[in-house]
């Protein structure tokens, strides 16, 4: 998508040797990619999915030979992956058994205000607390994590992350691929100091280590066939821009907010923190025996190395395939003619020990209503990175918008479907569209580079 990106800041040494950056990170694809576990209901009932999840601290084996203390999601790094069905109800009890509080969010969801994860609206150690999840929007492949006001960021990188595959008809038609060859990509950053242990600092330019499904640099064993990659970059800071060593094609078939309308293909998919991609890719092309990697073409700036790596595909089998990337995925409803435009600002102090982060010039305050919103409304935000050099990405609570513009002109065709987060690099200018006939209440929109959202770069909508 985003070809007009431009590299974060900082230094990758992990790509350089990925034993240097500590002593016990593993020489690259040596461990298997972990598939992430689906979460088991409580209980069914004709409309209703009940879910029990357990916030704690486990110690777990990440890098070889060594046990990382990590906050999680039943013990799961990532999270299991919730699998729910639009029409069908979710219901998840969050019990919270760690020391700190927590708020609960489903990424990309219409949820009311209170079940939304507000960063005020916690969970208090030894709490229990349900969220209802109505699922009344249609297939997309969302997440869930923790949004606890200031702590969100080590929260998350602690681990409270993972998959939530929302599906409905319209995908259950189309014969793409399923089963064992729909698979949970989840990618993110992480800094291990000499121990193994994960170093959590602000604004940290030494997560150099990318971890998929929980496991270092692994690889995956694949058959000779297609298969859909659910790509999810839950990182902190980074951005990715993930492609084939061989730079052979990647049908991507969605977005955060579920299918595109039609397939695009490409060679490198861009994700910035928060974002999804669904991608069709076809290790048919490779004979048995064959591996491909899967590379970072967004290096940090300091780096040495021109190409980082992500994991590698080995291809180990021949199956069957009757699967098939259809031209036509999805029909999108045409954009209501808006009713009102304003305009959002995001900007980081740059140079300075402590940097705070800006929405209008403004650093978040629960109390203060930043965006007032009619209910009904169908708007036009304008949103800009006023920073020259610092990356930032735009992310809305409640809705899924679609981008009418990138820098005066139109969005990728990778962009150009449902969003809820979106790229905003140094220096650019994004336009979108967003209807608020869902619910009334307070949400927050926020930079999802969650260091950045920590520093102050969050703000509040009121829908009313
Ligand atoms: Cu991924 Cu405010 O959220
Ligand atoms: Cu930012």
């Amino acid at each position: 998508t985003g070809a007009s990106f431009t590299p974060l800041l900082g230094v990758d040494r992990a790509k350089a040797s990925p034993a240097a950056a500590a002593a016990a990170i593993p020489e690259l694809f040596t461990v298997p990619m972990p598939q992430m576990p689906v979460l088991r209901p409580t209980l069914r009932t004709t409309t209703t999915d009940y879910y029990d999840v357990t916030t704690r601290r486990v110690r777990k084996e990440i890098l070889p030979g060594i046990q990382t203390d990590l906050l999680t999601y039943d013990g799961n790094f990532p999270g299991a992956t919730i699998k729910a069905r639009s029409g069908r109800t979710v219901v998840v009890r969050q019990h919270n058994e760690l020391d700190v509080a927590t708020s609960s969010h489903l990424h990309g969801a219409s949820v009311t205000q209170a079940n939304d994860g507000d960063p005020m609206d916690t969970l208090a150690p030894g709490g229990v607390r349900a969220y209802t999840y109505p699922n009344r929007q249609p297939h997309a492949s969302l997440w869930y994590h923790d949004h606890a006001h200031h702590m969100e960021s080590e929260n998350v990188y602690r681990g409270l992350h993972g998959s939530y595959l929302l599906t409905d008809a319209v995908e259950d038609k189309l014969p793409l691929p399923k089963g064992e060859y729909d698979v949970v990509i989840a990618i993110r950053d992480a800094h291990f100091d000499a121990a193994g242990q994960l170093v959590y600092v602000m604004d940290d330019q030494q997560r150099s280590t990318l971890l998929v499904n929980g496991a270092p640099y692994p690889y995956f064993q694949v058959a000779a066939r297609k298969y859909r990659l659910r790509l999810a970059n839950m990182s902190n800071q980074r951005f990715l821009g993930l492609r084939l060593a061989d730079g052979s094609e990647i049908v991507q078939i969605g977005s955060d907010g579920g299918l595109l309308p039609r397939p695009h293909t490409t060679d490198t998919l861009t994700l910035s923190p928060g974002e999804r991609i669904d991608a069709v890719v076809d290790f048919s092309r490779y004979k048995v025996g064959e591996k491909v990697v899967l590379e970072n073409t967004i290096i940090f700036a300091g780096s040495a190395e021109q190409v980082g790596q992500v994991m590698r595909f080995d291809v180990v089998r021949t199956a069957a395939d009757s699967s098939a990337v259809p031209a036509v995925l999805r029909s999108l409803p045409a954009l209501p003619t808006p009713t009102n435009e304003r305009t959002v600002v995001m900007k980081m102090e740059e140079g300075v020990a402590h940097p705070k982060g800006f929405m209008d010039g403004k650093v978040y305050d629960p109390a203060r209503v930043d965006a007032s919103i009619r209910f009904g409304a169908s708007e036009v935000w304008t949103v800009t990175n006023a920073n020259a050099r610092v990356p930032h990405n735009f992310h809305m609570h409640l809705v899924q918008f679609r981008v009418l513009e990138r820098n005066g002109k139109p969005p990728a065709p990778g962009e150009a479907g449902l969003k809820d987060t979106v790229i905003v690099a140094a220096g650019e200018t994004v336009k979108l569209q967003a209807t608020f006939d869902s619910y009334r209440g307070s949400y927050v929109y926020h930079c999802h580079m969650l260091d950045h959202s920590a520093m102050g770069m969050m703000a509040t909508m009121k829908i009313s």
